[in-house]
């Protein structure tokens, strides 16, 4: 054997069969497939450990909560435990009266009369036959022409089905075909089977057979298996006798591509996995394909609205844990660490709450976490990478503390240095502690102590207050007059305790509502000739809150000189 160069050289480009004028690259998707679900055959198949019928169990149960009606239940002439299951179902009554099971079963006699056997008391059932039809299975593994292919695989099989079918006419049938390996087999070959198989069903308008057409290795462009969908369905003798079904792998992690290019080829139905598990890579995952159908705003028909019930179902039967960033589904998906993103979610929840409005605009957020049972608690996390705007989100969406946008880069600021030395990501209750520490509960030097105002509107400095403060533990009183109570508060403590404070803006707003409201009141400020800085306080009289406010303040700066001076005394 001669040497390569490269490894890639040994790998021949998949090459496009003509079809110049196909039109479903102008197509969209407007309406949901029919689904069937692989996950107890393909999907069972492909464990380490299949499951037992417990997680079977658990499986068929949550296919059915999720609203699928077709659902492949095993495979039940190659394995007891299938063979098993199925009974089971029909034995115990557990298959509702709205869905219909399928079975798998190989192109081979004793396989397929066993399949038939599994099935004994069924109401209905869509019975899967399968064999490939690509070139390398033809030629390597079954040394078959395809003429040959077709006389000794398709034909009798096709017959022995509908004529066990015949003698079970108790059982409400339905007949689904798979040219095993579709998208690497010629199309004019598969054309020739898939005609075979209707025309020998003898399928007709009102008894279709479900045509399946798996990417059994995907290992094209998702364009490629689009192409090749739509031109069997142009090129097939009784399209109207045919339900298309599509059954793509994943195996260039392009499944829900492929099968989305396929539907806007006109599939009618589409076979995969929750979560996508499956041989190798997977089959196309049912939640990914069905939520991006979701948020074009087709409904899918499936119910996912509480995911993560959901993925701890999955994980219990698969064993096989689904990945934080799996779409729709993963613990991360709807969580922003990045400050630039997190500054606008914040603005597009409030415009959207200030628009009233349904419809979902959101940045970085491609459905509303609350669909699929998540909260919005998630959706903005902090860490070292974050700013401002998740910082102020979770303080208001968790404490309903609405930072005024100063505050918000000062208070960044405090919570960076306290992550720059933990290195942790933050919860809204760790940040409300940093909050509560740095603004709310800083006890020396000056604690409010109480006030009394009086008001003589003939003067031009109409408000009078006299507060008592404690400073350094010592209580003082002071008096002082402005034109209004911040004003007046202000020069009393300047005036007799010695604190020139300048206000240089205010906020308020209330936390909760009726008797159990409490006001909240950021007062920036600037202390003698210190910097500008914030200082908060609560209380349900707004007043006292924003007499906190002032020593929240003056707290702050005399805690920024301690530490200054420290610095230069070191
Ligand atoms: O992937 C595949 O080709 C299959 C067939 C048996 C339908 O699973
Ligand atoms: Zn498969």
């Amino acid at each position: 054997m001669p040497m390569l160069k490269q490894p890639n050289q040994k790998y021949a480009a998949y090459k496009p069969f003509a079809f110049a004028d196909r039109t479903w690259p102008n197509k969209t998707i407007t309406t949901p497939p029919i689904w069937l679900a692989t996950d107890l055959r393909d999907g069972n198949q492909s464990l380490i450990e299949p499951m037992d019928v417990e997680r079977k169990k658990k499986m068929f149960a949550l296919n059915v909560r999720i609203g699928i009606k077709e659902i492949e239940v095993g495979f039940p002439s190659a394995s007891q435990t299938d063979f098993d299951f199925v009974r089971f179902l029909i034995e115990q009554k557990q298959i509702p009266d709205d869905v219909w099971i399928q079975v798998l079963s190989p192109a081979r006699d004793a396989f397929i009369e066993r399949t038939f056997e599994s099935l004994k008391g069924v109401k209905r059932a869509i019975f899967h036959l399968y064999h490939a039809t690509a070139p390398v299975m033809r030629n390597v593994v079954f040394g078959l022409s395809q003429e040959e292919v077709l006389q000794t695989m398709t034909i009798p099989h096709v017959r022995q089905v509908k004529a066990l079918m015949a003698k079970n006419p108790e059982i409400e049938w339905r007949f689904e075909f798979s040219p095993e390996m579709f998208s690497n087999t010629e199309m004019d070959f598969a054309k020739r089977v898939i005609d075979t198989v209707v025309e020998e069903f003898g399928a007709t308008p009102q008894n279709k057979v479900i045509i399946n057409l798996p990417t059994t290795v995907e290992n094209t462009t998702p364009n490629c298996y689009a192409d090749q969908i739509e031109w069997i369905i142009r090129n097939v003798a009784k399209r109207d006798c045919i339900l298309i079904s599509l059954h793509p792998h994943n195996d260039r992690g392009t499944g829900t591509a492929a099968a989305e290019l396929a539907l806007m080829a006109g599939a009618d139905r589409v076979e995969g996995c929750i979560f996508g598990n499956g041989e190798r890579t997977g089959n196309v995952d049912i939640v990914n394909l069905a939520l991006n159908m979701y948020s074009q705003g087709v409904h899918p028909n499936l119910d996912f609205s509480d995911i993560d019930e959901i993925k701890k179902t999955v994980e219990y039967c698969n064993q096989i844990a689904v990945h934080p960033r799996h779409p729709y589904a993963g613990d991360l998906v709807y969580t922003s660490f990045s400050g630039s993103h997190q500054d606008a979610i914040k603005k597009a929840f409030a415009s959207r709450e200030a628009k009233q409005t349904q419809i979902w605009d959101m940045p970085y957020l491609p459905i509303d976490p609350m669909d699929v049972g998540r909260s919005y608690e998630a959706v903005i996390r902090v860490n070292s990478q974050s700013g401002k705007g998740g910082i102020s989100y979770l303080l208001q969406s968790e404490y309903g503390v609405d930072l005024p946008r100063r505050m918000q880069i000062e208070f960044s600021q405090v919570v960076q240095q306290v992550m720059d030395t933990t290195g942790k990501e933050m919860t809204a209750d760790d940040i409300w502690n940093i909050f509560d520490r740095e603004y709310l509960s800083k006890p020396t030097p000056y604690k409010y102590v109480g006030h009394k105002l009086a008001e003589d509107s003939s003067k031009p400095e109409a408000v009078e207050v006299q507060t008592e403060v404690v400073i350094d533990g010592a209580t003082h009183r002071a008096k002082g007059t402005g034109n209004g109570p911040i004003d007046a508060f202000v020069s009393a403590i300047a005036g007799e305790l010695h604190a020139p404070v300048k206000v240089m803006d205010y906020h308020e707003h209330s936390i909760g509502q009726g008797a159990n409201a409490t006001a909240i009141t950021y007062i920036e400020m600037r202390v003698g000739d210190g910097p500008t800085l914030h200082g908060v306080g609560m209380d349900s009289n707004i007043v006292t809150a924003s007499f906190k406010a002032i020593l929240s303040g003056l707290n702050r700066d005399a805690a920024r000189v301690r530490t200054s001076e420290a610095t230069s005394a070191n």
